[in-house]
């Protein structure tokens, strides 16, 4: 994100932050354990506004073949683990066309090209995801 240099713009940003997608770093269980990855239902056309709507929180190793129906087709921002890799599908049972994820926030899926026409936005069926 880019800071705007005015002051005034100071509080504005603070009420927003808390919104914005969360680092790979920042994917940690209460435990302090590595969370894989997490997967949010709504996204926005402001950067720092997405990630919002229902979170699936994925652990290392776990593995959708189909994606729990509140999720299926419905993920719109996500975000990898450090040292972690998500693999997606857009059919169910790991079929049609997949993708991998690496570490870091990917907040407007609309941004991937899921073949010519398409993007990866609420289009996501199965996933897996493991960390080094
Ligand atoms: C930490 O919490 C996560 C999520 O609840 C759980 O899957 C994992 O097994 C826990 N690990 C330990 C070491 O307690």
């Amino acid at each position: 994100m880019k800071v705007p240099h005015s002051l005034l713009l100071l509080p504005l940003l603070f009420a927003l932050a808390w919104a914005q997608c969360p680092t790979a770093a920042e994917l940690k269980n209460a435990n302090g354990t590595k969370i894989c990855a997490q997967l949010y239902t709504d996204n926005s056309p402001y950067y720092d506004q997405c990630c919002a709507g229902s979170v699936l929180v994925v652990q290392p190793d776990e593995d959708q073949p189909y994606a729990p129906s509140a999720f299926n087709n419905k993920v719109s921002s996500l975000v990898v683990g450090t040292r972690c890799e998500l693999t997606v599908w857009d059919k169910k049972g790991k079929g049609g066309k997949t993708r991998k994820f690496k570490p870091g926030p990917f907040p407007r899926l609309q941004e991937f090209r899921r073949g010519i026409f398409g993007d990866w936005d609420n289009a996501i069926s199965a996933f897996y995801c493991k960390c080094s």
